[in-house]
């Protein structure tokens, strides 16, 4: 698929752009503080409905349109993606309103101009985003690991989506009366309803991750050992769900853990045997959980881990060693979601070729060129091959506006 028209308004520092964008490579450049990552982040935001920057989604609205005194003040992003199918208009809209001295903010999803549930936009425009600050999959805390899983999958597997969205639902319900029930308040009897919901929702999520990670780790195996390390580096994915309490152990010097991951895997026409396991592992810690308020076992708190030639990736890599896992793991996406659905997600690498070697530099390029379209940012163009800037776009990004290079230095030419 590739974006055909990107518009943007009062998106970050965008008060209003209109682009055309063709297939293929487009390498945006220009100082920093202009506007690259902001465009980025916008092709993103739609695909995901998520930020990979933001804190909160008020922040993407125009600083300027947010501090003018209007009544209702909307950021939009507005994007025509051409797939082998169809075409179709996807928009964004972040609303602000102000009511006699409140604020209030929403989002609003359309798709060929019709309202949808923001769940119905996921899937409509795929991507795959490269950051510098990816490295943050192997040194940050679990739950960046799960909202990775979680955005990836959602991406091509509406299912998913709605079933995670229903667990997360039922989860707060059943922690709310935990802490109803730690009280001396509250129902058992309601405790095992949603117990049973849990369990029926949770061990489908278990599933679909398990299956997600272990192609993940197959195809980041074969790229880490095959083209980036030359037989050097084994890259091992491991997924660690949390369907039984203590299951693997954290410490630095523990040996690889037995695969429960694999175990799901295996499980996925055997649907029951997932749900006994963890409808047993939810009564055995119910009364710890009761104490606690909160629900200690579940697809909530799962992790997945990267082990290179035997050892804990977090712990005993290198910086190098990092960057380069995290490089295959997100080439394997690019694979993993054309082999989910048939057709190339378009790839956005926000600053990352600049880090890179010169030989993961060739290997990333390569996949840039076979996708059907990729954005990519970088302050100097010079960074890139002669051969590889023939073959793409390019266009310069300055103050919130972007032009076609040739066509900025054709008015540079007509003003002098
Ligand atoms: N909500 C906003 N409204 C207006 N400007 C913003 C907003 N958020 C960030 N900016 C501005 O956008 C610029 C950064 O843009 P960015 O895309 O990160 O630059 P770069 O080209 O270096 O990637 C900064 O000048 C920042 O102040
Ligand atoms: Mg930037």
């Amino acid at each position: 698929m590739h974006i055909r028209h990107l518009s943007l308004t009062n998106f970050r520092n965008y008060g209003r752009l209109e682009i055309d964008l063709s297939p293929g490579a487009t390498l945006l450049h220009g100082n920093n503080a202009q506007g690259k990552t902001n465009l980025m982040e916008a092709v993103y935001y739609l695909a995901t409905t998520r930020s990979p920057h933001a804190e909160q989604d008020q922040q993407l609205i125009n600083w300027d349109a947010g501090e003018a005194d209007e009544p209702v003040v909307v950021g939009r992003i507005v994007a025509q993606i051409v797939t082998p199918q169809e075409e179709r208009l996807l928009e964004m809209r972040l609303i602000r309103e102000n009511k006699r001295g409140t604020n209030s903010f929403r989002r609003e999803a359309l798709i060929n101009h019709r309202k949808v549930r923001l769940m119905d936009l996921l899937g409509n425009l795929r991507v795959v985003l490269f950051l510098p600050e990816d490295i943050q999959l192997v040194t940050g805390p679990p739950s960046q690991r799960r909202r990775y899983l979680d955005i990836t999958l959602c991406q091509t597997d509406p299912i998913y989506c709605r079933t995670l969205s229903h667990y997360n639902k039922v989860l707060e319900q059943r922690n709310a009366l935990l802490r109803q029930l730690a009280e001396g308040a509250g129902s058992r009897d309601l405790l095992s309803i949603y117990n049973e919901k849990v369990v029926d929702l949770g061990s489908g999520i278990f599933v679909k991750r398990a299956g997600f990670c272990e192609s993940m780790a197959r195809e980041a195996q074969r790229i880490h050992y095959e083209e980036l390390t030359n037989g050097a580096e084994s890259i091992r994915l491991h997924y660690l769900p949390q369907l039984q309490e203590n299951r693997w152990p954290r410490s630095a010097s523990a040996n690889e853990p037995t695969d429960l991951g694999q175990w799901l895997h295996a499980q996925k026409t055997n649907m029951p045997a997932v749900r006994d396991k963890f409808r047993i592992a939810l009564e055995q810690v119910q009364d710890s959980d009761v104490a606690r308020g909160s629900s200690s076992i579940g697809p909530h708190r799962d992790d997945w881990r990267i082990w290179i030639n035997g050892r804990d990736l977090s712990h005993y890599g290198s910086r190098g060693q990092q960057r380069s896992a995290i490089l295959s793991l997100k080439m394997a996406e690019i694979n993993w979601m054309t082999q989910q659905t048939g057709d190339t997600p378009i790839l956005l690498l926000d600053e990352v070729v600049a880090e890179l070697d010169e030989k993961r530099r060739a290997l990333l390029l390569r996949y840039v060129q076979n996708a059907t379209q990729a954005l990519l940012t970088a302050t100097d163009p010079g960074m890139f091959t002669d051969d590889f800037l023939q073959q793409s776009s390019r266009m310069v990004v300055q103050n919130g506006r972007i032009a076609l290079e040739n066509h900025l230095s054709n008015q540079a030419r007509g003003s002098s």
